[in-house]
């Protein structure tokens, strides 16, 4: 196998696979599979580590709970006074919902409708990051009809190459997101036109899973020359400064840099201790800190190939069929990877020949009924999962405490046509 040790909190007690103090089949056994299974001491972890980095700098950690919004691990998030950054009215729903408090909240997006931007003001939100000039004529005219001014951030496209899969790069000229660095002059003088907006920052969101410091310093060199050159003219002196999500997490053999070089490098690009530091980070807080657990129902031969058919599939865990993405596969029987099968296929009940979790590789020598962890599947996995082939989607499980708690019931047949009439 590529790795011998799993990613902590992944480990062996004696030949059986464990998950943050809990053995798979105890798990498998109280709450069936598929089954996501999170770890709140990973998360806390990784949120001292982003703290321990920034320091005594003045900052808000806004989690980009795109990565994983359950509510549970929202309601960790909230204990440990984080803010979210949120991308539609549901997010912020599901926010308010976990205890999150307004003001902690900002809110990005390319595509806001007038309903999200009045839900945002009601509620008293923190930022609008806003992402083009029609946004914000449209930010204005919602903000001023109810009499209410909308904080804005303004997010800036700085054209850097952040190195990432194409579908998760977000800082080049040639994505959807972001202002033009060229245009960010002309924006904030817009910004001080229109009624109802009051611009309080600048930021920036390159991509996702980064695994290096380049594009992080490069854009914030950008944000840089561009908070000075605003403080001349048009004479705007800003309060906060976001720079978005996107380092990196190990899903294979990558060496993505430590929150707390991240947060440190960022600290100094940027040396404005009378500006907030806002940080979105989304996979890099919850990414490690989740498995999806799997049952093999089959194995199968064609010819040489051997296809482990699981009882998750790609409606449960898209990543792999979307960015051919890698996720360890760890069974829970140690000894299953003593002779591994080469080129072989994790592979769902879906009918699609997309419908894989891994694919050509080589895999532990699995048996119908064995028991494996995908590992990193915190982030981005249940948040992206449906009910293609009316499948019901996993029940996820939060450990805190010692405790393994049900944060989300498996759904039911019910579920599926819950709002559908004959
Ligand atoms: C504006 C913004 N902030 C933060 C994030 C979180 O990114 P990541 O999960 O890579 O940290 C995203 C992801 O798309 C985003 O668009």
């Amino acid at each position: 196998m590529s790795l011998r040790v799993p990613i902590e909190p992944l480990e062996y007690r004696s030949g059986a696979l464990f998950f943050d103090g809990f053995s798979l089949e105890s798990l498998a056994e109280n709450h069936g599979t598929p089954l996501y299974v999170y770890s709140a001491g990973a998360v806390r972890s990784r949120l001292a580590a982003y703290r321990a980095g920034i320091g005594q700098r003045r900052h808000q950690i806004c989690y980009a709970m795109k990565a994983n919004g359950n509510l549970g691990l929202l309601g960790v998030l909230a204990r440990e006074n984080c803010g979210v950054d949120i991308v539609s009215g549901g997010e912020l729903f599901r926010a308010l919902r976990a205890g999150i408090s307004p003001e902690r909240i900002v809110f990005s997006g390319v595509g806001k409708s007038a309903t999200e931007m009045v839900e945002g003001l009601e509620n008293e939100i923190h930022l609008f990051v806003v992402e083009s000039g029609a946004e914000l004529h449209l930010l204005s005219q919602v903000a001023s009809a109810r009499g209410q001014v909308a904080r804005v951030s303004v997010r800036v496209n700085p054209d850097v190459d952040a190195g990432t899969h194409p579908y998760i790069a977000t800082g080049l000229r040639e994505n959807k997101f972001g202002i033009d660095h060229e245009e960010v002059l002309a924006t904030y003088r817009l910004i001080q036109e229109l009624p109802g907006l009051e611009a309080r920052g600048i930021g920036f969101h390159i991509g996702s899973q980064l695994t290096d410091l380049d594009g992080f310093r490069e854009a914030a060199r950008r944000i840089r020359d561009l908070i000075e050159a605003l403080r001349v003219d048009p004479g705007v002196v800003l309060s906060h400064v976001d720079v978005g999500g996107g380092l990196g997490i190990r899903y294979a053999s990558e060496e993505p840099p430590s929150p707390e070089d991240y947060a440190r490098l960022l600290c100094e690009e940027l040396p404005y201790p009378e500006m907030t530091l806002v940080f979105e980070p989304g996979r890099n807080l919850v990414g490690n800190a989740g498995i999806l657990i799997s049952r093999i129902l089959f194995r199968k031969q064609n010819g040489a190939k051997v296809f482990f058919i699981a009882d998750a599939a790609m409606n449960d865990l898209i990543r792999p069929s979307l960015y051919g993405a890698y996720h360890e596969i760890w069974p829970a029987i140690r000894e299953r990877m003593v002779h591994p099968i080469s080129g072989a296929d994790l592979v769902g009940p879906v009918c699609e020949s997309g419908d894989f979790l891994a694919r050509d590789r080589e895999l532990p020598d699995l048996q119908a009924g064995d028991l494996v962890a995908l590992a990193s599947a915190g982030a981005y996995g249940f948040v992206m999962s449906s009910n293609y082939n009316a499948r019901l989607r996993p029940a996820e499980v939060l450990i805190d405490g010692g405790e393994a708690r049900l944060v989300r019931a498996r759904e039911s047949y019910d579920d599926l046509v819950r709002l559908e009439t004959l």
